[in-house]
C-alpha cells in the first residue's frame, strides 16, 4: 500500500511537472502555429496527455480513479490556458494588421472620372423638351441665328413699322450695301418661315434655340433660348394644340395635377392667339409646379395667320395649323428651382456643381427626365 501511495506520489510529481512544462510552451508560443503543434504534441492522438490517458485502462481501480482524475484535470487546465494564449495571440495578430493597414478616412476620395463634369440646367432642359416632342412625333428644326428683317419679322406678318417691332429690343446690324439691316434673331419664330417655306405638309416640326434681345434684369439676358413648334395640316386645331400643351406639360414637370389656363391675347403671327398659364402652389420660398390656384405664364401660341401660310406659298383654305413659342430658360428655372437667370452664363463652377446634372444621366421619357 505504502508503495502504491508513494508511487502515486511520484506520478502526481511527474504531472505537475508535465502541466508545468507544457504551460512554458504555451506561454512561450509566439505564433498559432507554434500553439497549434503544442496542442497537438500534447493533446493530439498521440499526445503525451492523450497517452496518460490511455494507460489508465491497465490500472487498478483504485489508482485508476485518482490517476484518472488528475489527468483529466490536466487536460482541462491544458486547455484553458491553450485557449487564452490563442486569443492573446489572435489580439495581437488583429492589433499588428491594425497598425500596419490603415486607412485615413478624412482623405480626400478620389474623384469618379465617369462622374467629373456637370451638365448645365440648360443643356439638360433642352435635352428633356426635345426628348418629349420627339416621343409625340416632332422633328427637330433649326435656323440662323443672324437672320433678314424678311424672316425675323416681315414674313410673320410683322412688317415695317408694325407696333410689335418695339417690343422686341432687337440687335440690329449696320446695313448691308443693299441698305438692309440683319439682326440678331429675336424669337424662334424663324424657323416657322424657313420651315414652311422648304418642306410640305404635313409638318410637326419643334425648334429650340438661341434668341437674342437687349436686355438684362433677373428674368431677362441679352442672349436666351426659347423652343418654337409648329404643326400645319389640313385639320390641326386648337383642340391639338392644347392636349401637345398639356402631354408636354404633364411629362416636363413630371405631375398629372398640372392645370392650364388660356388667356386671350395678341401675336401678329397668330390668329386666334393665346398666353398660357400653369398653375402652381408656393410652399414657403419655393413654387412647387402642379396643382394650385395661381398661375405662371409660361408661353404664346395661337392658330397660325392666314397672312404667315400666304407668306410661305400656302393655301390658308388649304392649310391651317398651330404654333406656339416657349423660353426654355424660363421653364428650366421654373423646374429647378433656380431664382436669376444670369447665373445661367456666369460660368460659376460653385453653382454648376449645385445646379447641373451626372453626365450619364441622359434624359428620355423611358429612362426618366430629371431623376
Ligand atoms: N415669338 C413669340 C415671342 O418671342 C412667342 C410666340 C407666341 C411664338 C405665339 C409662337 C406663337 O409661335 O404662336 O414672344
Amino acid at each position: 500500500m505504502r508503495q502504491i501511495i508513494n508511487k502515486m506520489g511520484d506520478t502526481m510529481a511527474d504531472l505537475a511537472e508535465l502541466e508545468q512544462k507544457i504551460s512554458d510552451q504555451i506561454t512561450q508560443a509566439d505564433s498559432l502555429d507554434a500553439l497549434e503543434n503544442i496542442r497537438i504534441n500534447a493533446l493530439g492522438k498521440k499526445g503525451e496527455i492523450s497517452l496518460l490517458l490511455k494507460t489508465l485502462g491497465k490500472m487498478p481501480p483504485e489508482e485508476r480513479k485518482t490517476f484518472g482524475a488528475a489527468v483529466n484535470q490536466l487536460k482541462a487546465c491544458v486547455n484553458a490556458v491553450l485557449a487564452s494564449r490563442k486569443t492573446t495571440l489572435e489580439d495581437a495578430a488583429l492589433d499588428k494588421r491594425l497598425a500596419t493597414e490603415t486607412l485615413d478616412v478624412t482623405l480626400p476620395v478620389q474623384a469618379d472620372p465617369a462622374n467629373a463634369g456637370r451638365i448645365h440646367p440648360l443643356s439638360q432642359v433642352w435635352e428633356e423638351v426635345t426628348a418629349i416632342f420627339a416621343d409625340m412625333g416632332f422633328n427637330i428644326g433649326d435656323g440662323p441665328h443672324i437672320e433678314t428683317d424678311f424672316y425675323n419679322f416681315t414674313a410673320l406678318n410683322i412688317p415695317p413699322h408694325h407696333p410689335a417691332r418695339q417690343e422686341h429690343d432687337t440687335f440690329y446690324f449696320k446695313p448691308d450695301a443693299d441698305g438692309n439691316r440683319k439682326v440678331l434673331r429675336t424669337q424662334t419664330s424663324n424657323v416657322q418661315i424657313r420651315t414652311m417655306e422648304t418642306q410640305e405638309p404635313p409638318i410637326r416640326v419643334v425648334a429650340p434655340g438661341r434668341t437674342y434681345r437687349c436686355d438684362s434684369d433677373l428674368t431677362h439676358t441679352p442672349q436666351f433660348h426659347q423652343i418654337e413648334a409648329l404643326v400645319i395640316d389640313k385639320t390641326a386645331n386648337l383642340a391639338n394644340l392644347k392636349g401637345t400643351l398639356e402631354v408636354f406639360f404633364k411629362a416636363f414637370f413630371e405631375t398629372d395635377d398640372l392645370k392650364m389656363r388660356f388667356r386671350a391675347n395678341h401675336f401678329p403671327f397668330t390668329e386666334i392667339s393665346y398666353e398660357v398659364d400653369i398653375s402652381y402652389t408656393r410652399k414657403g420660398n419655393e413654387i412647387v409646379i402642379g396643382d394650385g390656384d395661381q398661375w405662371l405664364e409660361v408661353l404664346g401660341s395661337g392658330m397660325v395667320h392666314p397672312n404667315v401660310l400666304r407668306n410661305c406659298g400656302l393655301d390658308p383654305d388649304e392649310y391651317q395649323g398651330f404654333a406656339f413659342g416657349m423660353g426654355i430658360d424660363r421653364i428650366a428655372m421654373l423646374k429647378y428651382g433656380i431664382p436669376d437667370l444670369r447665373a445661367f452664363f456666369d460660368t460659376d463652377l460653385r453653382w454648376i456643381e449645385h445646379y447641373g446634372f451626372a453626365p450619364f444621366d441622359i434624359p428620355s421619357l423611358v429612362g426618366g427626365l430629371s431623376r
